[in-house]
C-alpha cells in the first residue's frame, strides 16, 4: 500500500516531485506488460468505469489498455447525450450510481470543476481524464514521464530543462497541467509563446514565477533555438464562441521541417497532447516531421499506457504485487521490437 491507495487523482495540485518520480518508478516496471512480454492478471475481477462526457480517443482508449493489461475489465459509457446527465441527473447521482458498479473510475467531462464535482459523490478513487479547460493530470504525468526518457536519453534531467510551450496557451488544458508539474522541478526555463489573447492563465504564470522559475511571454518564436523541448497545441476550436473566432488563430504557429531547423538548436524534442489538427488549413505540426527522430509525439502515446496503468496500480494498491500474477504471453506480438 502506498499514499495513492484509495485516493481520487483529480489536480497536478496534489503531486510532490516524490510523489511524481514514484509514479515514474512504477510506469518503468510496467514496460514488460504493455511490450506484451508479459502479462498479469493482479487486477482479475476489477472493474473501470471509464466515463466520457467529451469526445477523446488516445486517452479513454489508453486508460481502457491499461486496464485490461492489468488484468482487469472496463465498462464505459461516451457522450453526454448517452447517458442520463442528458436528462437532467446530478454528478452526485451518477457519481453514487456508478462507483456501485466499479472498483475505480476515469471520467472527461467538458465543464471545468466537474470530476472534482463527481468524485463527492464517488465511493471509489476518481480519476480527472479532463475537466474542460481545467486540468489534465494524468496527461501531465505522462508528459513529464516522456520528458524525462528524452532527457535521460541526452545525458540530462528535468532540472535545468528550457521548454517552449506555444499555441492555445489559455484553453489547453494539458499546458496548464504540465507547468504547474514541470514546476515542482529545479531551475526550469519557461517560454510561453502564444497569441496575447490565448495566453497562459495567469494563475498558472504565478506557479511557475513563486517557485522559482524563469518565465518569458511572448508572441513571438524568435529567441527560443536554446529550448529544449518545444511542446506544440491545438487551438481548442470546441472552447471558442464561434468557429470564425477560432479560425483568427489558424495556423499562427505552425510547426514544420523549414521553421524547426530556422528556430529550435538539433537536440530539441518536438511535443504535442494530440490530438494534432492535421486539416490543411490548420497549419500545425506538418506531417512533414513524421520521421524526424526528435518528434515524441508517439512515444508520449505509447507512455500514457504505462503512467496510466502506474496510477491504476498505485490507487488500486497492487503496485507491489503486479509481478506476483505473471503469465505468459502466447499469441504473436511484435510489441517488444516497436519504438
Ligand atoms: N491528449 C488527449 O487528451 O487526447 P484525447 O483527446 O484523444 O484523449
Amino acid at each position: 500500500m502506498s499514499a495513492f491507495t484509495g485516493q481520487h487523482i483529480l489536480s497536478v495540485n496534489q503531486f510532490e516531485r516524490d510523489a511524481v518520480e514514484h509514479v515514474f518508478r512504477v510506469a518503468d516496471n510496467m514496460l514488460p506488460y504493455a511490450k506484451r512480454q508479459k502479462r498479469t492478471q493482479v487486477l482479475d475481477g476489477a472493474i473501470l468505469g471509464n466515463l466520457f462526457f467529451e469526445a477523446s480517443t488516445r486517452t479513454r482508449v489508453s486508460f481502457g489498455t491499461a486496464f485490461n493489461l492489468l488484468g482487469g475489465e472496463v465498462r464505459e459509457t461516451t457522450g453526454m447525450s448517452n447517458s442520463a446527465l442528458a436528462k437532467g441527473e446530478s454528478l452526485y447521482d451518477t457519481a453514487r450510481v456508478l462507483s456501485g458498479y466499479s472498483d475505480i473510475i476515469a471520467m472527461r467531462h467538458p465543464q471545468a470543476g466537474s470530476v472534482a464535482e463527481f468524485a463527492l459523490g464517488s465511493r471509489v478513487p476518481v480519476i480527472n481524464g479532463g475537466d474542460g479547460a481545467n486540468e489534465h493530470p494524468t496527461q501531465a504525468l505522462l508528459d513529464l514521464y516522456t520528458i524525462a526518457k528524452e532527457r535521460i536519453s541526452q545525458g540530462a534531467n528535468i532540472d535545468d530543462l528550457h521548454i517552449a510551450m506555444i499555441g492555445d496557451l489559455k484553453f489547453g488544458r494539458t499546458v496548464h497541467s504540465l507547468a504547474k508539474m514541470l514546476s515542482l522541478f529545479k531551475r526550469v526555463k519557461f517560454t510561453l509563446i502564444s497569441p496575447t489573447e490565448l495566453s497562459m492563465p495567469t494563475s498558472v504564470c504565478d506557479t511557475i514565477t513563486d517557485a522559482g522559475h524563469e518565465l518569458i511571454i511572448t508572441d513571438q518564436l524568435e529567441g527560443i533555438v536554446e529550448a529544449d523541448i518545444c511542446y506544440q497545441t491545438r487551438i481548442q476550436e470546441e472552447r471558442f464562441p464561434s468557429q470564425d473566432e477560432a479560425n483568427k488563430y489558424r495556423g499562427k504557429f505552425r510547426l514544420n521541417q523549414q521553421i524547426y531547423t530556422q528556430h529550435f538548436k538539433s537536440q530539441t524534442v518536438i511535443m504535442h497532447p494530440l490530438p494534432r489538427d492535421s486539416r490543411i488549413e490548420a497549419n500545425e505540426l506538418d506531417n512533414d516531421l513524421n520521421m524526424h527522430p526528435n518528434l515524441a509525439i508517439f512515444r508520449q502515446t505509447d507512455n500514457g499506457v504505462l503512467v496510466r496503468m502506474a496510477l491504476f496500480a498505485l490507487t488500486l494498491g497492487v503496485a507491489d504485487k503486479v509481478s506476483d500474477f505473471d503469465r505468459p504471453v502466447h499469441w504473436f506480438t511484435n510489441k517488444s521490437n516497436q519504438q
